[in-house]
């Protein structure tokens, strides 16, 4: 490792995946630690975020774990304040925490209560949590936040049934993440957002290996991602090297949104 985000304070929300594989969250924290920064784990469930502490730990890294509700202010303010006392600053907020809560459906058949849930779990959860940690960016004299949004958020699937407040929310962190740039470049915070394709998390290890094929073969690259792909393009927006780009969407999708087969 190259000491590229060497001493960033870096917090990943929903950083310990739902069980033991490696989803897009673990995945950043892990490299992010291996690249030199000091990470703030925050979960839900206390000890998924111990065990990824002392995994990190057991490899070198400096890692603390903040139990936390990412769709409650109270929990997003009181986490930026504990990552500000312990480690001084904040340099970097992933918001990863994603996915439906609740039943998913199309519009006729989805609860409004659903719906609700769902943006706030991925789209209202990127805000708290922002709100909260912009003032230690500014006070660091600048700062990177990464949105994890999806293809879905981006592309009408048709065989992807049933996403709609889902695919809403991840639209929405695009428009987020737009925001964000646009209001907190003056303060040298940049906000990018990484769109995700099929990568094979634990969020998607319940689809059996039919699924798994079909998402495979729907890529150019013939192949699903994995959780490493998208911590790896974490690593760069994160890091000073990509110190003069903001507001960018980075598909990490195996070519699915941007090449197509043309029949002749
Ligand atoms: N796997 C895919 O194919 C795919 C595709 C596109 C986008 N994505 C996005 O990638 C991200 C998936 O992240 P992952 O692989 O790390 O997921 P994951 O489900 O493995 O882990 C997410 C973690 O967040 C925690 N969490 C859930 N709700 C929370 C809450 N309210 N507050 C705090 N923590 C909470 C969970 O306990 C879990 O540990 C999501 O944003 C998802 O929408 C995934």
């Amino acid at each position: 490792m190259t000491g590229r985000l060497q001493d960033k304070v870096v917090v990943v929300t929903g950083a310990a995946s739902r069980s033991e594989g490696v989803g897009t969250g673990k995945a950043m924290a892990i490299l992010a630690a291996r690249e030199g920064a000091k990470l703030v784990l925050v979960n839900r469930s206390a000890e998924r975020g111990q065990t990824l502490k002392a995994e990190i730990e057991a490899e070198g890294g400096v890692a603390m774990s903040f139990a936390a509700d990412v769709t409650q202010a109270s929990d997003m303010q009181a986490m930026a304040e504990a990552a500000e006392a312990r480690f001084g600053r904040i340099d970097v907020l992933c918001n990863n925490v994603g996915g439906s809560a609740g039943r998913s459906g199309s519009v006729s058949a989805l609860a409004e209560a659903d719906w609700h849930a769902t943006l706030a779990l991925n789209l209202t959860s990127a805000m708290l949590a922002s709100k909260a940690c912009l003032p230690a960016m500014q006070r660091a004299g600048g700062g990177s936040i990464l949105n994890i949004s999806s293809v879905v958020g981006v592309l009408g699937l048709m065989s992807h049934t049933g996403a709609a407040a889902y695919a809403a929310a991840k639209a929405g962190l695009l428009g987020l993440t737009l925001s964000l740039a646009a209001d907190y470049a003056k303060d040298g915070i940049r906000a990018n957002c990484i769109v995700v394709g099929t990568v094979y998390t634990p969020m998607v290890e319940s689809q059996g290996t039919e699924a798994r094929a079909r998402r495979a073969a729907m890529v150019p690259l013939r192949r699903e991602g994995l959780g490493w792909d998208v911590g790896w393009g974490m690593v760069y927006l994160a890091s000073d090297e990509a110190r003069w780009i903001t507001g960018a969407m980075l598909p990490i999708d195996g070519g699915l949104l941007n090449v197509r087969d043309w029949p002749r």
